[in-house]
């Protein structure tokens, strides 16, 4: 089996690889990654793409066939990742994340790959607290972002078929430790808080809700797609990836760090516009069809692993929010030293 992982040098792919090596011990990894990141490591003995056995610095919009020659599985990170991003680069946002994305699908298909794995996000269900969201819910994209992962998803459904499966993973917000760590998701962020400065400052009221998943429960759910059972959901699916369990109220994240990580000071800014992309997410799909790979770690343990991480790296930047750790600053910093264009490919 050949496994093509595009954006595989951001925060997930590098636990994806780790988890693949393991799940699908004789198949060939190959990576496919812009590295806009690539600098940007936490504490790694190695460099995780030494872990591929084909590492390809290039572009998804721009990808040539041959590399998708024999390749059975495709999984598709590559994408400017978060609202922020998704809001200051918005044309480029929709050309990797939807237009690079679709483009990428007919090839594979025209190619022969099985499988076209696609990192969605619950962020295109947007205001949602109310009552959880199920697959069968409307959409409600607030973002560039979420908008950007509701056309793929919308159009990628046309190209399954005829042996060509596509499974889009709506996964809950992304929290946990990783060779390529972020601070720039909200549970993260609180835990970084908590070490660097005792202090955890919500930007919001704290009421919003988020669904959370540990990013190495998301490597499950992706092996789970690659190798799904095609007659349990078809050649398209789209399911909500993370359990009930993991909906929480902002405010509540920061209770649960307090409890791992004594003496820290909560503050709550008040006076913060309703954020409005707040929702809840059902899960029980995802617990029907993939019964064996569902989450494992939970909010608890994964605090406790994030405090270990940051303690390990010896981590006490207080100005973190201002640090390549927000994957924002490091692409503004990459376009202010004039290495990436106005199309963010590289001058
Ligand atoms: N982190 C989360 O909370 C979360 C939640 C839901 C879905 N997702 C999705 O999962 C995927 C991976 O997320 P992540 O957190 O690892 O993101 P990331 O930003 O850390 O990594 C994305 C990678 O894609 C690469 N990339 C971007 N544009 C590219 C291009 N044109 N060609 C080749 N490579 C390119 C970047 O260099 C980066 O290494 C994304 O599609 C994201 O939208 C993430």
């Amino acid at each position: 089996m050949k496994i093509l992982i595009t954006g595989n040098m951001g925060y997930i792919g590098p636990c994806l690889v780790n988890h693949l090596r393991t799940s699908f011990s004789n198949a060939t990894l190959v990576g496919l990654d812009l590295g806009y990141f690539a600098t940007c490591l936490s504490n790694s003995d190695i460099l995780p793409e030494c872990k591929t056995d084909v590492q390809y610095f290039g572009d998804v919009r721009k990808i040539q066939k041959t590399i998708l020659e024999g390749v059975d599985a495709i999984v598709h990170l590559s994408a400017i990742s978060n609202d922020p991003m998704g809001k200051t680069f918005e044309a480029v946002t929709m050309d990797i994340n939807y237009k690079a994305s679709v483009e990428l699908a007919k090839k594979a298909k025209e190619m022969g790959v099985k499988a076209f794995v696609f990192a969605s996000s619950c962020s295109m269900y947007g205001a949602a607290e109310d009552s959880a969201r199920t697959e069968k819910s409307p959409l409600n994209p607030l973002t560039a972002y979420a908008r950007s992962k509701v056309f793929t998803e919308r159009d990628i459904e046309k190209i399954a078929g005829d042996g060509f499966s596509v499974t889009s993973l709506r996964f809950s917000t992304a929290c946990g430790m990783s060779p390529r760590l972020r601070l720039d998701l909200v549970l993260n962020d609180f835990v970084a808080g908590a070490i660097a400065s005792k202090q955890i400052m919500i930007l919001s009221d704290g009421t919003p809700w988020r669904p959370l998943i540990n990013v190495k429960d998301m490597a499950r759910a992706i092996e789970w797609a690659i190798s799904r059972d095609r007659t349990n959901g078809g050649e398209f699916l789209a399911v909500n990836v993370g359990s009930n369990e993991w909906n929480y109220q902002v405010k509540d994240l920061a209770y649960a760090v307090a409890k791992v990580i004594p003496d820290i000071e909560i503050s709550i800014n008040k006076n913060a516009a309703p954020d409005k992309r707040s929702y809840r997410v059902n899960f029980d799909y995802y617990k029907k069809i993939a019964p064996n790979h569902q989450p494992q770690y939970d909010l608890i343990n994964t605090i406790e692993e994030l405090r270990d991480g940051l303690e390990a790296m010896g981590f006490d930047d207080e100005k973190f929010r201002n640090s390549n750790y927000m994957r924002l600053n490091m692409l503004n910093q990459l376009r202010a030293n004039g290495l990436l264009n106005e199309n963010l490919e590289w001058a």
